[in-house]
């Protein structure tokens, strides 16, 4: 499953991991959009930083839509009534600045990557939700925002209506990542790639990042990892969930739109088009569920076939992957220190799916907090902030799931046997009261792994559609050889020979 993202950099081979202990002056762990941002506005400023990933630039940014905009669905109208409208106006100002931002690094260091200015749309096409839809208007106007209001749209299909933003953008988010890796290399920083962090330790004014080649010294330490991977302190894992989603990339003879497109509510289709081989083609996402809720192939992939089936029946699918993102309780990501045990440790995760613009927002906000200056967004995001806990459906959803994969499905017997498992298949299997993940690969090989988390010890659940072993509490993912994919696990499954 590779994304067109990871197909058109597939050249870019010229990397090295870490292959010894080294010091700097901040480490970054993680090489997506955030951390490559993040590290390019300091090299900039004359810092001394080093990047790792554990693969390569980012499995989420690799994995985008890669949508650079200011519009995250219908929301302002939830940010102006819950946090007052000084707030839903930065927000707004905030990621405006972002889209600005990016467009001047692009300039700036001349990257090629198909960047394009285009008006983005939330629509409807249920008459039932204009009210949401005018309401949103109604806070954008209060906010002194333009947006405006349509009734068609250029997708082939008819709607109730749609809120227009101008003047945002998209682009090939890996072919800008390497543009940032040239720049950051160019000033004799570092960039190292399959380069695992296991651990991070604290000794003295120092930190120690642990990793599997060697370790990295700094002073500061910013967590760039998507799901932070540091258990305590933080908590982080009770703070944000996860959520995948599908993209299938298209192409056909039938004249494609100008514009990004998403819908407001289930089932969502998310429409925008990109270049393959200097073609223009279309990529078409949805079937969001939450990480470790076992997907089928109709409510994801299948039923995005069926619609591009039914607007371009030409089209022939040449990608399908998906994508996993972390989303906060109250929606907002948390950008700021890690924890007060922790001094000059830093986070951001929690972008809820509309990292591409709140990653630039982050990366400058951390420029700020090392310099110490003060940043007038900063607030919006307090990562100590305990709100979203206290009241929230989500968290009592979260802890009922993580009672069941930490406690009550380990109770449960599994009545499977070895043999009755097809080959292309997965299943739990006890021997001797003892639980082992079991997939038989399309020619009956056996690969047997313990399919307990290596995070904090939940049951996973064998998904069929990827072949992989999913955790129900936080969004894990291991591949059916039970070498770890998603964190925030970072070990492998332990693995047996039946
Ligand atoms: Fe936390 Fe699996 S991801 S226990």
């Amino acid at each position: 499953m590779n994304s067109i993202w990871l197909d058109s950099i597939k050249d870019f081979t010229n990397f090295n991991s870490l292959n010894s202990n080294e010091e700097t002056e901040i480490c970054i762990i993680g090489a997506g959009i955030f951390g490559l941002t993040c590290a390019y506005y300091l090299s900039e400023l004359g810092f001394k930083v080093s990047v790792i990933d554990k693969e390569y630039f980012g499995k989420t940014t690799s994995y985008t839509s890669a949508k650079i905009t200011s519009q995250h669905g219908i929301f302002y109208d939830y940010l102006y009534k819950s946090f007052g409208l000084d707030f839903a106006k930065d927000y707004l100002e905030v990621n405006e600045k972002a889209i600005q931002n990016i467009k001047n690094i692009i300039d700036k260091e001349k990257i090629s990557c198909d960047f394009e200015i285009m008006d983005n749309y939330v629509y409807t096409t249920k008459n039932d939700e204009l009210q949401l839809f005018e309401d949103e208007l109604f806070a954008l106007n209060e906010i002194g925002y333009s947006a405006s209001f349509v009734d068609k749209i250029s997708l082939p299909f008819d709607i109730q209506g749609a809120i227009c933003f101008k003047n945002q953008a998209q682009f090939n988010p890996l072919k800008y990542l390497v543009g940032l890796y040239n720049s950051i290399i160019s000033k004799s920083n570092k960039v190292y790639f399959n380069t695992l962090a296991t651990d991070v330790k604290r000794e003295d004014d120092k930190y120690i990042v642990k990793t599997n080649y060697g370790d990295i010294t700094s002073k500061y330490v910013v967590i760039a990892s998507h799901y932070p991977f540091i258990k305590f302190p933080g908590f982080y894992f009770s703070k944000l969930y996860q959520s995948t989603s599908y993209i299938l990339a298209i192409e056909t003879n039938s004249e494609l739109f100008d514009g990004m497109y998403i819908n407001n509510s289930a089932p969502i289709f998310s429409f925008r088009t990109a270049y393959y081989n200097d073609k223009k083609i279309l990529l078409i996402g949805g079937g969001d569920h939450k990480t470790g809720q076992i997907p089928n192939y109709e409510k994801s992939y299948g039923y995005l076939e069926e619609k591009v089936k039914q607007l371009y029946p030409d089209s022939k699918i040449i990608y399908k992957w998906n994508t996993e993102d972390c989303i906060s309780l109250d929606k907002l990501p948390y950008i700021g220190p890690y924890s007060s045990l922790y001094p000059n440790m830093y986070i951001a995760t929690g972008f809820k799916k509309w990292g591409m613009t709140l990653s630039n927002v982050a990366a400058n906000l951390f420029v700020d907090y090392i310099l110490g200056n003060e940043n007038k967004y900063a607030y919006m995001f307090n990562s100590f902030r305990l709100e979203p806990i206290k009241n929230s459906k989500e968290f009592k959803n979260m802890l009922v799931d993580s009672s069941h994969g930490l406690f009550l499905d380990k109770l449960k017997h599994s009545n499977v046997d070895l043999d009755t498992i097809s080959n292309g298949c997965g299943n739990i299997i006890e021997i001797d009261g003892e639980k082992f993940g079991i997939y038989k690969d399309d020619d009956g090989k056996i690969y047997a792994v313990k399919p307990i988390c290596s995070h904090l010890g939940c049951l996973l659940c064998w998904n069929a559609l990827d072949k992989t072993w999913d955790c129900p509490c936080h969004g894990s993912r291991f591949r059916y050889d039970g070498k770890n994919i998603y964190g925030p696990g970072v070990n492998d499954l332990e693995t047996f020979q039946l």
